[in-house]
């Protein structure tokens, strides 16, 4: 997705925009530009495609510049192409602009701008704000910033240089995610905080509505009526560590790797008297005991760990649990209130959808607990209760330490609620911590030899459709599975639930049609080895996951993963699934930590 950065200070801009632009890398994007205040004007250049093309043609222009503001762009509206790339300035050359969003009702505006004889030069909607900034602009920049920005329907976090003005960065943001960061004398802006952390000390995140003038030497923020604000910053919780690859090929493999020790400080971080005690949500006792059902509304990857939670959730507080798309829910008008917390499950905390999701919750009178990782974002910001799942910076597009903290996070929640409903007893809620205590050292056990998945992964890097089947806990893995699978290496693959396949997709099976099966849930096991047997006996390739001892391996082909009781089983047997996923890919050749047409955050709906 689109990316933001913006630098004003004593240095040279153009080092510390594609240092930035390069920290935004991750997210995606198919062009670049930036644009370089200096006494003379406001200089921009723009690429095509990779970043190094736009820093091969930064260096032959030599600018000297200490101020400006470069972008990273993800295709909505018109062609990946140097027009359209980032930054678009107004037919006067007065004002610059880049944005992150999508401006809706851009075409009327365009038509009247033109009608009034602006020439546009690019595809995007986000022309029309340059435009429509040089259109109000009588000498006042708030002033044409204020007319400008509350007549732009839709989502934008924009960064705007002014001719006129050598010395400020102009911000506008609603609905899409700006962080202004400040450090001694050089101020920066991102629209993502983990850019301008190895610079910036602190950062705090723009509300929606919000302007922000960001000088070498002071930022003001101001609401949309311009009236000025104050705004608190936070350090950045961020590492150096988090933003190198380290030993590891790709920054995927680093964060499989990471799993264990972010579960077990995860877990570490939450236990009093040998029970899950999550603090953050310690005033809630009364809603909980209040709740009727919950809601657990994410996108992707936070998605499948959602199918996860519900088991759990269920299960251990018995408490019916409706898992839905965010992309869905939002525009489904569900019947949310008082009495059905919702869960609002995001990595990167800037989901478009999932924020969407989460405001209409709270219109609707309904508390949201936020999952989230990266903070401060959007959606930790605005859910009434956070629970941080702590994996640290993420950068491979394709989630693992993300998704498995977040599963993790949703049974700590589970044992939490299911202790203050009373729904389990003391015993039981000290049994399953006990076996969460296990998992890291679990996946540690599967992450130590890798050789056979490797081996696997060689054997089935030339086929083309897999299927991913289970029930349960291996359903809710073979979801994420078959994400991964997809993600990274471009295989087709589909995931169903090992019971369903009889009602019509079993059609699809064929002589040595790839199966993997999920059979590690020891209750229904069995059940499982039918649907097996039923793949089997039409020709099927099967790969059964299964726990240790639990499958005959004379019979079956089995990859098998250490004991653990069912319901925590999503927490392991996600693991050689991820790595099955990356070496497929290793094997194919794919950009691994960035795959084509896909964004790390998604902040557009
Ligand atoms: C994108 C990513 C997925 C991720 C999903 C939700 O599609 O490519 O890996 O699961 O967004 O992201 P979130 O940050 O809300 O967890």
């Amino acid at each position: 997705m689109c990316g933001i950065i913006g630098y004003n200070g004593m240095s040279n801009a153009e080092n510390i925009l594609i240092k930035g632009l390069k920290n935004l890398e991750y997210r995606g994007y198919d062009s670049s530009g930036v644009a370089l205040m200096n006494e003379d004007k406001i200089h921009i250049v723009k690429s095509e495609g990779r970043l190094a093309f736009l820093e091969q043609k930064l260096k032959s222009k030599n600018i000297l510049s200490d101020m400006g503001i470069g972008h990273t762009r993800w295709a909505t509206h018109g062609k990946p192409n140097e027009a359209n790339a980032h930054p678009h300035t107004s037919q006067d050359r007065k004002f610059t602009v880049v944005h992150n969003g999508i401006i809706e009702n851009f075409p009327i505006i365009r038509k009247e701008l033109e009608k009034k004889g602006y020439k546009f030069c690019s595809e995007t909607d986000t022309e029309v704000i340059p435009q429509l900034l040089s259109y109000h602009y009588h000498g006042d920049i708030k002033d044409a910033m204020q007319k400008t920005f509350v007549s732009l329907e839709g989502s934008f976090a924009a960064a705007i240089l002014c001719k006129d003005d050598k010395d400020t960065i102009y911000v506008a943001k609603k609905a899409s995610p700006l962080a202004v960061g400040r450090g001694n004398r050089e101020n920066f802006i991102s629209s993502d905080v983990g850019a301008i952390a190895e610079y910036a000390e602190e950062a705090v995140f723009l509300d929606d509505g919000e302007f922000a003038e960001i000088r070498k030497d002071r930022i003001s923020f101001f609401d949309f009526n311009l009236k000025e604000k104050e705004k608190e910053f936070l350090k950045i919780a961020i590492t150096p560590e988090d933003l190198t690859k380290g030993k590891y090929e790709h920054f995927m493999l680093k964060e499989i790797y990471e799993q264990p020790e972010k579960i077990k400080n995860l877990l570490k971080s939450k236990i009093k008297n040998n029970k899950i005690f999550l603090d953050e949500i310690a005033e809630l006792s009364l809603e909980i005991m209040k709740a009727e059902k919950i809601y657990i509304v994410a996108c992707g990857s936070a998605y499948h760990a959602g199918l996860a939670g519900k088991i759990a959730i269920e299960e251990m507080c018995r408490i019916p649990v409706e898992v839905d798309i965010a992309s869905e829910f939002r525009y489904r008008n569900p019947p949310v209130n008082e009495k059905t917390p919702v869960i609002i499950i995001s990595q990167s905390g800037e989901t478009a959808d999932s924020i969407a999701a989460l405001r209409l919750a709270n219109s609707k009178g309904s508390f949201v607990i936020g999952i989230v990782n990266v903070l401060p974002s959007t959606i930790a910001n605005e859910s009434d209760y956070v629970i941080p799942t702590k994996a640290g910076r993420e950068i491979a597009v394709a989630t693992t330490k993300g998704y498995l903290t977040q599963v993790c996070a949703l049974y700590m929640l589970a044992l939490h609620i299911a202790d203050i409903r009373k729904t389990l007893t003391d015993e039981s809620i000290r049994f399953y911590t006990e076996e969460l205590l296990q998992i890291p050292d679990k996946i540690s056990e599967i992450l130590s030899d890798t050789s056979e998945i490797k081996t696997l992964s060689q054997k089935y890097s030339c086929k083309n459709d897999f299927f991913f089947i289970g029930r349960n806990t291996d359903f809710a893995v073979a979801s994420e599975a078959s994400l991964k699978l997809k993600e990274i290496s471009y295989i087709n693959s589909s995931a169903y639930p090992a019971g369903e396949l009889k009602h019509g997709t079993i059609a699809l099976i064929e002589k040595d049609t790839p199966v993997f099966a999920l059979c590690a849930n020891e209750r229904l096991f069995k059940k499982t080895l039918s649907n097996i047997e039923e793949v089997i006996s039409r020709g099927a390739d099967v790969l059964c996951i299964s726990q240790k001892g639990q499958i005959d391996k004379e019979k079956y082909n089995a990859l098998e993963i250490p004991h653990c009781t069912d319901i925590f089983l999503p927490l392991l047997e996600i693991i050689p699934m991820q790595l099955f996923a990356y070496f497929v890919a290793e094997n194919k050749g794919c950009n691994i930590d960035m795959p084509k047409n896909l964004a790390k955050s998604v902040t557009v709906e």
